[in-house]
């Protein structure tokens, strides 16, 4: 064992992180703060659990209130809220009524700058839910139980739609709409939909694109898989001007528009559902094998998105609240839509890029609207600096609050968010979680916590994580020392189980760490998150990425992020990837691609800056065996960089697999050119 490996088994994660400082959250944010009370922790401690999460529910209003708060009898499949009753559309929107009848539920923000801001109020989207719940019933035939395939772009159409389904106690499951028609066909077929709502177009980076293209896609592939949709029902960007150069289908599409008339001002009783009742499903892909359907509960989930927006994004009614995340993914379902309506929040809906058609965008609509809260990825954030940051300071807004989540964030990164976007009076929560998790696990109580760049922070109040070496030891807590993050009792917002696979449900997330699979009782059962992360004696996590994505360098398992991060201290660096290459002598090396901002040309002397700063943050043991500079990382839709990519071209292998999901398909040529 080389001296840089002393101390570290093969079963544990080498981390090198220095310790950053903490910032303070500024006195006015802690002054108006929802979350204050500084016993939470001791009040939500385990001992106490799972009773605390009453406080959760106790933020909805129940049609029937519940009796038991957990029923862990067939665990891990646990029932939250058990005997309560209660619908979401109508803790979302009707409840609201009386006092916030003519307040903006949604603004609505096109991406072209010359059309109109639309503002709908809570009374208009109650008129429109309820219309649109009329149609689905009357002329779709959707009914309770019944699973709805929503490919929609970020309109407020699909919040009303996803509410209409809920109104009706129908399952919605929302398709990203930059996902392939193929992609929306697979989940329409796993999730047995009979219904398709869509929209003909919507705009993306200053074109008009056509959406109305993948329905037709998606509805031959589902069928080529023996599942024939029954109904296409077509929302239009534009009501009353069809804007796709697709035709209509005659008998299987339907523009809505056309079929809304016929229920003006219908209204429909809210369908009264069991907490545990499906709300729905979101697919998440695995690294191998087909998405899960991610099933998430109504109480449960509901109370959980709920509770979180309010003590975590620190939401009040009166608040403008912006997440740039798009509501096809989790974090747009609970933290766009569920959890800031919820709270009668006025929620921002984004039509496009961020960028576009400059870095300034999102200051002048935080400007205009006057947004105070603010939340968004890593990705989103490197993308602006890297296209210039547009000039926060040149615009009148001001947030008090912001948020990141998604992946880690390099301190570098972080402190520019914190100085540029936040203008150095913004309280920062950074968010660990997961689609599977439903809302927030480690992030800091903006009013309590002080902020530490690039750490999570300790687990949100009631929250008990755990980190386990791989053979099932428990790290010492506190220790610095990273492994595998668990959960070590279930929550309000985890998900139910994986649509039709049970099975897979519990060997993905439970079974490597149980020791008794007949056990009833929650303590056998840790939640496993498949992150890495590593705890500082002050309580805060770090999350060092997939545990799939850690590289082991003779016996030396190293997190990528960390890697990244120490890349990123160059500062010409703008994003930074780094990949296991297989190396003769080695076993593994690490190769690092990175991006830089504008302006900077790419050189032999920053190619070894690069693996300097490396080798002085993390060890010679980790310097890069090649550093490539590369135009654009290839991403995810949503912004996630796909390292699996890298990997493979790292590795000469021929097959880089499937690059249809990406968002820049075509840096993957470019890049494999530069590495040959
Ligand atoms: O690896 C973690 C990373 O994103 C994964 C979950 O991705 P997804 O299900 O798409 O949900 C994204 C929105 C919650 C996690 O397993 N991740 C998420 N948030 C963070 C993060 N990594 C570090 N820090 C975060 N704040």
């Amino acid at each position: 064992m080389s001296e840089e490996n002393a101390g570290v088994s093969e079963a544990e994660i080498a981390v090198h992180w220095g310790e950053e400082s903490y910032f303070h959250p500024p006195l006015t944010f802690v002054a108006q703060a929802n979350l204050t009370d500084p016993s939470i922790r001791e009040r939500f401690s385990l001992d106490n659990f799972p009773e605390y999460f009453k406080e959760f529910a106790d933020l909805l209003t129940w049609d029937k209130y519940w009796e038991k708060t957990l029923d862990t009898s067939d665990a891990p499949f646990y029932r939250w809220f058990v005997g309560g009753k209660l619908n979401a559309s109508y803790n979302c929107i009707d409840r609201h009524l009386p006092q916030y009848s003519n307040k903006t539920a949604i603004h609505f923000v096109p991406e072209p700058e010359n059309e109109r801001i639309e503002h709908v109020t809570y009374r208009e989207l109650w008129v429109r839910v309820n219309e649109f719940a009329a149609l689905l019933r009357d002329f779709a035939g959707v009914k309770r139980g019944d699973r709805v395939t929503i490919h929609m772009p970020m309109t407020p159409e699909l919040p009303i739609t996803m509410l209409a389904c809920a109104r009706l106690g129908a399952i919605h499951s929302v398709v990203f709409a930059g996902f392939s028609g193929k992609a929306c066909a697979e989940r329409i077929v796993d999730s047995e939909s009979d219904v398709l709502v869509t929209m003909d177009s919507y705009y993306r980076n200053g074109a008009l694109l056509d959406h109305k293209e993948k329905a037709d896609i998606a509805f031959l592939e589902a069928e080529a898989m023996g599942h024939t949709l029954q109904k296409v029902l077509v929302w239009q960007r534009y009501a009353g001007r069809y804007s796709s150069p697709t035709p209509m289908v005659d008998g299987r599409d339907f523009i809505v528009q056309d079929l809304l008339p016929q229920y003006r001002g219908q209204r429909v009783a809210p369908e009264s559902m069991n907490a545990e009742d499906p709300l729905f499903l979101m697919y998440t892909s695995g690294s191998t094998g087909r998405p899960k359907g991610a099933q998430h509960g109504t109480g449960g989930y509901l109370s959980y998105a709920a509770w979180t927006s309010k003590m975590i994004q620190d939401i009040h009614p009166e608040d403008v609240y912006w997440c740039m995340a798009d509501i096809g993914w989790i974090t747009g379902h609970s933290y766009i839509v569920y959890g800031p309506l919820a709270l009668a929040a006025s929620s921002v809906i984004y039509e496009g890029t961020p960028t576009y058609p400059d870095a300034g965008r999102p200051w002048r609509v935080a400007e205009e609207l006057g947004v105070n809260i603010f939340h968004t990825s890593p990705t989103s954030i490197r993308a602006l600096r890297k296209a210039g940051g547009g000039d926060p300071d040149k615009y009148d807004f001001h947030f008090k609050h912001m948020t990141t989540v998604g992946e880690p964030i390099e301190p570098d990164v972080w402190k520019w968010y914190y100085e540029n976007v936040g203008k150095g009076h913004a309280a920062i929560v950074d968010t660990w979680w997961q689609t599977e998790t439903g809302g927030f696990l480690c992030t800091t109580v903006p009013a309590l916590d002080p902020m530490k760049p690039g750490s999570a922070g300790p687990a949100l109040p009631g929250i008990h994580p755990v980190i386990f070496d791989e053979e099932g030891k428990e790290i010492p807590a506190g220790s610095n020392k990273a492994g595998n993050i668990c959960i070590q009792h279930p929550w309000p917002g985890i998900f139910q189980t994986i649509w039709k696979d049970p099975e897979r449900f519990v060997r993905t997330y439970f079974a490597k760490y149980n020791k008794n699979p007949k056990s009833t009782d929650w303590r056998d059962w840790p939640y496993m998150a498949g992150d890495g992360a590593m705890q500082a004696p002050d309580g805060y996590y770090r999350i060092l990425g997939r545990i799939d994505d850690v590289i082991n360098v003779a016996g030396h398992r190293l997190g990528t992020k960390e890697l990244e991060s120490a890349a990123m201290t160059v500062p010409e660096v703008a994003e930074a990837a780094v990949v296991a290459a297989k190396d003769q002598i080695k076993g593994i090396m690490p190769e690092i691609y990175v991006s830089l901002r504008p302006g900077v040309e790419p050189s032999e002397e920053l190619r070894k800056r690069v693996s300097e700063a490396i080798a002085k943050e993390i060890g010679p043991i980790a310097r890069p065996r090649g550093v490539y500079i590369v135009p654009d990382l290839p991403k995810t839709r949503s912004g996630k960089i796909m390292r699996r990519i890298l990997a493979a071209i790292s590795n000469n292998s021929g097959d880089v697999g499937d690059v249809t999901t990406l968002s820049n398909p075509e840096t993957v040529d470019i890049i494999r050119t530069m590495h040959s």
